[in-house]
C-alpha cells in the first residue's frame, strides 16, 4: 500500500487531535508518509501542533509532521486535503446563534438564519482553499466537513464543478451507530438506503447481510425513545443539548412515520419548540467552547508542558473513523459504500438534477458514484423543494452579492415566518459580517 501524504486544513481545529489519533489507530489500513497542519491562524494551531508533534514522536516517529500558514508549503505533495475550517472562529457561531435568537427564531450552527449567515462566510474560504489545492497538489482530493456542508456543497457545485472535492457529514454514521445499538448489531454488519439534503434527509431501509429489515423495528424503538440509547460512545453528543436533540426524533417520527429522520429535522419541523428551548444568553457556541473547546486546548497545554502524552488527554474520533474508510476508498479503490454529498443527476429519480443530494454511493478511485434511491414522496419532496431553493439563492446570493436573493433565501427558509423578520435578521446579520460576506447590493 502505497504511503499516503496529508494536510488537515483548520490545523487549529477541536477535532484536529481527535483525527490525528485515528489516523495513527488505523496506519494499517492508510498508512501515513507525511502529515501537515495548515490554519490561518498560526497561534491557535501551533498549541495543537506542539502537542500533536510529541504524541506522533511517541506513536509514529516514521511520520514526516509539520505545520504550517502557507498554503504552498501545506499543499505541494499531499494525496489529500482532510478539511473542517470554521471562517469566523467560535466568535462568529456565538453570533449565528444569538442573532437569530433575538427575533424568535432558530440560533443553530447550520440551520435557519444561523446557518445561512455562516454559508455566506465560508464559501470564498473553501474556494480559496480548493483552488490552492488544485494548484499546488493536482492531484489531490479534498475531504470536506466544513459546514455548513449544504452550502458549500452547493457554491462547489456552482464555482467549481470538476474539483475534486467530496463533501461529508458525520451525522448519518453518527445515527447508524445508534440504530445498531438499538437492534444489537454493529454498524459494519449494516446497509442502509436513504435520501436527502445535508442535515435534512431520511432512512427508507436498514437491512443486515441476510436482507433483513429492521425499519420497523427501529421505528417501534425511536417513537418512544427518538436515537437515545443506553451506550452512548459519541463524543460531541455526549453533552445534554445533544441528547435532547437525539430524543426529539421521536416527534419528528411521529409527523413522518414512513421514514427514519436525520435529527437535523427538528429545526425545520419544530423551530418554535427549539426557539422555546434555548437560552439566548447561552446557546451551543458556549456549551461547546466552555466544554469540548476547553478540554482539548487545556489537554494539548498539559501535553507540551509535561513533554507526553498522558492517558486519556487526546482521544480517538472513532466517530471519525469514516473519514479514513473515504480516503482508503480512494486511494486503494475499496468500492466503500458510504453516505455522501453529490450532485443528484438522478439520484433520487424526481427530484431536481442540479441539486446537491445526501445518498449512498460506491467510492473508488474516481470519487462517489451514486446509487439510485428512486422517486420520493410528496411531503418529503415538498420538503426539500424549499430548502434546496434557499441553499441555491445564497450561492447565487454570494455570486451576484445580490441583497435580494438573502433576502429570498431567509424569506423562504422553513424557520422563518415572514418577509419582515427575513428582512429584520439579514439586516442584523448583515452589521456583524461585514468582514466575511461580500459587500450585498
Ligand atoms: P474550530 O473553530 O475549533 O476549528 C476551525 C479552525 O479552522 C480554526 O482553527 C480556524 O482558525 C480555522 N480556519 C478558519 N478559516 C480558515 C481558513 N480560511 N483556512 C484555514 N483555516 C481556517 O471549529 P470546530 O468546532 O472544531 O469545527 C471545525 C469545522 O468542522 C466546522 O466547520 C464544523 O462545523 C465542522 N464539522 C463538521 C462535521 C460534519 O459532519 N460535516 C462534524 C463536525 C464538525
Ligand atoms: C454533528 C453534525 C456536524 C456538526 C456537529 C456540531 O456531528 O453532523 O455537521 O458540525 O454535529 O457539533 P457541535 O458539537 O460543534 O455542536
Ligand atoms: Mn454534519
Amino acid at each position: 500500500m502505497k504511503k499516503q501524504s496529508i494536510v488537515i486544513a483548520g490545523g487549529g481545529s477541536t477535532y484536529t487531535p481527535g483525527i490525528v489519533m485515528m489516523l495513527l489507530d488505523n496506519l494499517d489500513k492508510l498508512p501515513i508518509k507525511t502529515l501537515k497542519l495548515y490554519d490561518n491562524d498560526a497561534e491557535r494551531q501551533e498549541i495543537l501542533a506542539k502537542a500533536l508533534k510529541i504524541v506522533l514522536d511517541e506513536q509514529a516517529p516514521e511520520i514526516e509532521f509539520s505545520y504550517t500558514t502557507d498554503p504552498k508549503v501545506a499543499f505541494e505533495g499531499v494525496d489529500f486535503c482532510m478539511a473542517h475550517i470554521r471562517t469566523g472562529q467560535y466568535r462568529m457561531r456565538e453570533l449565528d446563534e444569538k442573532i437569530p435568537l433575538k427575533f424568535g427564531l432558530v440560533g443553530q450552527e447550520t440551520c435557519g438564519p444561523g446557518g445561512i449567515a455562516y454559508g455566506m462566510r465560508s464559501i470564498g474560504d473553501m474556494i480559496e482553499l480548493i483552488d490552492y489545492m488544485e494548484k499546488y497538489a493536482p492531484n489531490a482530493w479534498m475531504l470536506n466537513y466544513s459546514n455548513p456542508a449544504a452550502i458549500v456543497a452547493e457554491a462547489c457545485r456552482v464555482l467549481r464543478p470538476e474539483a475534486k472535492v467530496i463533501n461529508m457529514c458525520d451525522m448519518p454514521v453518527g445515527t447508524l451507530r445508534r440504530m445498531s445499538q438499538i437492534i444489537g448489531k454493529t454498524p459494519d454488519e449494516l446497509t442502509v438506503r436513504y435520501f436527502g439534503l445535508n442535515h435534512f434527509g431520511w432512512w427508507t431501509s436498514v437491512k443486515d447481510q441476510e436482507g433483513h429489515e429492521y425499519l420497523p423495528e427501529i421505528r417501534d424503538y425511536v417513537a418512544e425513545n427518538g436515537y437515545l440509547t443506553q451506550i452512548e460512545v459519541d463524543t460531541q453528543h455526549m453533552d445534554q443539548s445533544w441528547q435532547e436533540t437525539h430524543k426529539k426524533a421521536k416527534d419528528l417520527l411521529a409527523v413522518n412515520p414512513r421514514y427514519l429522520p436525520n435529527t437535523y429535522l427538528k429545526y425545520y419541523l419544530y423551530p418554535d419548540y427549539v426557539v422555546e428551548h434555548s437560552n439566548p444568553e447561552y446557546t451551543r457556541a458556549n456549551e461547546v467552547m466552555a466544554g469540548r473547546e476547553k478540554r482539548v486546548f487545556d489537554a494539548a497545554r498539559k501535553i507540551i508542558e509535561t513533554g507526553k502524552c498522558g492517558e486519556g488527554d487526546f482521544h480517538i474520533d472513532n466517530h471519525a473513523l469514516f473519514i479514513v474508510d473515504l480516503a482508503r476508498a480512494i486511494a486503494f479503490n475499496t468500492g466503500e459504500r458510504m453516505l455522501l454529498i453529490v450532485p443528484n443527476n438522478g439520484a433520487i429519480s424526481n427530484f431536481r438534477q442540479d441539486a446537491m443530494v445526501e445518498v449512498p454511493c460506491i467510492v473508488g478511485t474516481d470519487g462517489p458514484e451514486p446509487l439510485c434511491q428512486g422517486d420520493i414522496p410528496t411531503f418529503e419532496r415538498g420538503m426539500m423543494e424549499q430548502q434546496v431553493a434557499v441553499e441555491k439563492l445564497i450561492v447565487e446570493a454570494w455570486v451576484e452579492k445580490s441583497y435580494q436573493k438573502m433576502w429570498q433565501a431567509l424569506t423562504l427558509s422553513k424557520t422563518v415566518p415572514s418577509a419582515k423578520v427575513a428582512k429584520d435578521v439579514l439586516d442584523a446579520l448583515i452589521e456583524v459580517n461585514t468582514e466575511y460576506w461580500p459587500e450585498l447590493k
